[in-house]
């Protein structure tokens, strides 16, 4: 790899020995890769912040240096962690005091995870606390180079935004944390950018579950490859897009998708290619549609609903205001529970409008900073669950050992208020 007069002084030891961790990671992190230089970063997403029974142990062992040190840089090296060196976030970890009683979620690791918040802020962290930093003020600029992590988060700064990330991992992005450096490979090269697959859509998709659905199928698809989706599409919103990706990301690893005329790389579907060949076209019709609802829908055999699960990805504004709205003068089933996760600062807009209040008085519960998938954590006793996430819906019954059921917001509230799972294709 080739290295600027800058990052061998950094390698070397010019600015300590936390520094020189995090080059050796970069370094051979990105000659595995066959990267030839690294890119310069100013904004990290990452995961420093979430306990576990690991970070408890070497917190006891060394204090929050030797986790840091271990987790974060792979190294075994005595190292004081200094402050980050660019601007970086923590996204989505565990839940916080105020879930406590709601959730089952242990003391202990609230508590950890408290600890974490002080020592990391304490060295520039932000702790936004949520898997959509772009919700709440980070909002990385076309063709900036940024080091991101969490699937959903990478997928929507690389397609919507224009960003480029790879899919970093918590080493990468402590080490990116540090030096401003991350490999350069990948979706930071033009090269890897265009087009690999083209989907044509011949069924109009123009309302959430629609655009969930058919990332569903688009990650199915195209595996970790860069589908450009041309068809029958409404103007998609922010909270459409989210789905959308999340759920790409979830059948497949989609990190970067182009839909010309609405993605800002992709003008055109001969843009979206660029020097490659566009290929044939594979077709998402009405048998498709319905073979992704049928797999999203068929992990309920049960129609007693123990549990409802809204915003995954955290909600926006508006999904929180269009719950708020769907639970008015309603009351949820006496043996079945609601919970919406959205951005901690997210939830004091949603306090400050009224919503958290209007949802609280139907029994639902507006929560911050995780999910059940993240914490691995539902109501006690939970057997049956619906959601609007497709993501949810893919990942929940395996991480569980819960039945499920997809469909919309409406379905999923009436499901809540009745106890009862009645939805089906729309
Ligand atoms: Fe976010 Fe959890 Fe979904 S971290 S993307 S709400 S699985």
């Amino acid at each position: 790899m080739r290295l600027t007069d800058q990052e061998k002084a950094m390698r070397d030891g010019a600015e300590g020995a936390a520094v020189v961790a995090a080059m050796d990671l970069l370094i051979r992190y990105g000659e595995a890769l066959g990267s030839e230089r690294l890119c310069d970063v100013r904004n990290v997403a990452t995961s420093m912040t979430q306990p576990s029974p690991t970070k408890a142990r070497l917190v006891r062992e060394g204090g929050w240096d030797k986790a840091f040190a271990v987790i974060s840089l792979d190294s075994d090296e005595d190292i004081q962690v200094p402050p980050m060196r660019v601007a970086t976030c923590q996204l989505q970890h565990g839940f916080g005091a105020d879930a406590e009683g709601v959730v089952p979620y242990p003391a202990q690791m609230i508590e950890l995870q408290g600890d974490a918040e002080a020592f990391y802020g304490r060295h520039g962290v932000n702790i936004l606390a949520t898997c959509t930093p772009y919700q709440v003020g980070n909002i990385p600029v076309r063709g900036e180079h940024i080091a991101w992590m969490e699937s959903s988060a990478v997928i929507y700064a690389n397609s919507v935004l224009g960003a480029r990330t790879n899919c970093e991992g918590t080493a990468s992005t402590g080490a990116a944390a540090l030096t401003g450096k991350v490999p350069c490979w990948g979706n930071h090269l033009d090269e890897g950018r265009f087009g690999t697959h083209l989907i044509d859509v011949a069924v109009r998709v123009d309302s959430f579950i629609e655009w969930g659905m058919l990332g569903y199928f688009t990650g199915s698809l195209a595996g970790e490859d860069r589908p450009v989706v041309t068809g029958d599409l409404a103007q998609p919103d922010l909270a459409e897009l989210k789905h959308f990706g999340a759920a790409a990301a979830t059948s497949g690893g989609v990190e970067l998708y182009h839909i010309p005329g609405i993605t800002p790389e992709a003008p055109t579907v001969a843009a979206a290619f660029g020097p490659v060949p566009v290929p044939q076209a594979a077709l998402y019709g009405p048998r498709e549609r319905r073979a992704v609802y049928e797999d999203l829908s068929s992990q309920g055999t049960s129609t007693d609903v123990d549990f409802v699960l809204l915003g995954c990805p955290h909600a926006s504004v508006d999904q929180i205001r269009r719950t708020a709205t769907a639970l008015d003068g309603r009351r949820l089933s006496p043996g079945t529970q609601l919970w919406l996760m959205v951005p901690r600062a997210l939830k004091d807009v949603a306090d400050r409008s009224g919503y958290t209040a209007a949802i609280e008085r139907a029994g639902g519960k507006v929560l911050a900073d995780s999910c059940p998938a993240m914490s691995r954590a539902a109501p006690a006793g939970t057997r049956v669950f619906a959601t609007d996430s497709a993501k949810q819906a893919h990942y929940l019954p395996a991480i569980l050992g819960i039945e499920a059921w997809f469909g919309t917001l409406e379905e999923c509230v009436d499901a809540a208020v009745t106890g009862r799972w009645r939805g089906e294709l729309p």
